[in-house]
């Protein structure tokens, strides 16, 4: 087969005495024959539509709505959805959130393949290997086409499905804001019926293009049953509890129903959110008192993983999130830098097929980032030099606090040319974007 580049910047690699194993390009596409089990087509176009609230805004949408469609299918299903873009100037792709496809079908304009122009169509093909909560969303100018309402959910069910009786709702979240501003839709209540005893799973997606979104759940004891689409071992029940999710990360939260309201409330409270009660009334509460934060590190219980935090790292990377004034784009702006370095002056990170890999994420800035890679799935190691003990945590997008420092790691077994960047997408756009390169 055709090899990926590999002969590139990385003169000590060349020099080892190891051949480099060429790349084939089957690896980096998904499955171009056979009959795909499930198909989609989504329209990207542009629309006026109205928000919960009432306020009309100007959205760029998939079938005209935002969110999209729920994309829901079954693990080891061959998937097939054809992207059209019907009038979106600035172009359009489809990026799968969270779920490591082939390189070709990761949907980054300008890395994995050109931007579907007005009048264009483009076909995704993959089999889903994971199971759990993801998205998608346009990943041309990714700030735009987000902030605009170019997303939507995507669910991959186990084989046989979800249990019958299990009421399974998705939370997308997007507070529609001016660049920074919130000046948007967060006024909307939700009434759902569940019969008492009912299992309910909520699969809470944070969309917003920068901010964090806080989620209570009050009237049942709950457990964080998946991080980023993964399932936690053991979870156990918590109560008084506050989820704080990071643009990008998803939390399936899962409770067994009462026979008294509970209620999920989105933000400060009062506002936005779902009451879920047996009769399908009820109000959301205005406060909470006294909410500890909930921490992944330390909750649920160890079980085995393919590697973790004693083993033998073929690369060590770290990397330096920070922000510093400087040149960009020919003006005077707040940079966010990888290393020191803005996009695309961010020097890759190299790896080769079977690795394992360690990065030390290291944030000196003044704001969070939610570090998103593409194609894989980081094991957390460690925060703030406190081995993460609780159940094995597996992120695709890692909230990174000023002054936190994380260990992750992560196999190197999807060759290709992936993004890394923060999905604060402002930052992105602002320099905090880097490529993880197969050689
Ligand atoms: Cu959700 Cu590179 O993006
Ligand atoms: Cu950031």
């Amino acid at each position: 087969g055709t090899a990926l580049a590999h002969d590139h910047h990385s003169g000590a690699v060349t020099a080892s005495a190891e051949p480099v194993k060429e790349i084939s390009v089957d690896s980096l596409t998904g499955p171009a024959e056979g009959k795909a089990d499930v198909s989609f087509t989504l329209t990207a176009e542009k629309k006026t539509i109205t928000l919960a609230s009432g306020r009309t805004v100007e959205a760029w949408t998939y079938n005209g709505q935002t969110p999209g469609p729920e994309l829901r299918f079954k693990k080891g299903q061959l998937v097939e959805v054809k992207l059209i873009n019907k009038d979106i100037e600035e172009g359009v792709t489809l990026h799968w959130h969270g779920l490591d496809v082939p390189n070709a079908e990761d949907g980054v304009a300008g890395a994995t393949q050109n931007a579907v122009m007005p009048g264009d169509t483009y076909t995704y093909r993959f089999v889903a290997n994971q199971v759990g909560t993801f998205w998608y969303h346009s990943h041309q100018d990714s700030q735009e086409a987000v902030e605009k309402g170019l997303f939507g959910p995507l669910v991959v069910e186990p084989e046989e499905g979800m249990p019958p009786n299990t009421k399974d709702i998705t939370v997308m979240t997007h507070i529609w804001d001016n660049r920074g501003v919130t000046i948007g839709d967060n006024e909307s209540i939700q009434h759902t019926k569940i019969a008492p005893g009912t299992p309910v799973r909520l699969r809470l997606i944070n969309t917003d293009d920068w901010v964090r979104q806080s989620y209570t759940l009050l009237g049942a004891s709950f457990k964080v049953a998946a991080i980023d689409g993964t399932e936690l071992h053991e979870p156990q029940d918590l109560k008084n509890v506050r989820l704080d999710l990071i643009t990008g990360g998803r939390y399936d939260v899962t409770f067994t129903m009462p026979d008294t309201p509970v209620t999920l409330n989105v933000g400060p409270g009062g506002k936005l959110g779902i009451v879920m009660s047996p009769d399908g009334q009820g109000d959301l509460p205005k406060h909470e008192a006294n909410l500890q934060i909930f921490d992944p590190t330390h909750y649920g219980t160890p079980a085995a993983t393919p590697f973790d935090a004693n083993s033998h790292f073929d690369r060590e990377f770290t990397m330096v999130l920070d922000n510093q004034l400087g040149f960009f784009d020919g003006k005077l702006a707040l940079n966010y830098t990888i290393n020191g370095k803005v996009f695309p002056n961010t020097p890759m990170f190299m790896v080769r097929e079977g690795e394992l890999v360690k990065t030390t994420i290291i944030n000196r800035g003044a704001v969070e980032h939610p570090m998103h890679l593409h194609g894989h799935h980081m094991l957390v190691l460690s925060r703030n030099g406190e081995a993460a003990d609780g159940s094995p945590w597996w992120t695709d997008t890692l909230d990174v606090a000023p002054g936190e420092v994380y260990e992750v790691a992560f196999a190197a077994d999807n060759p290709g040319l992936w993004m890394d960047h923060c999905h604060n997408l402002a930052h992105a756009a602002a320099g905090m974007t880097m490529h993880l390169m197969y050689e």
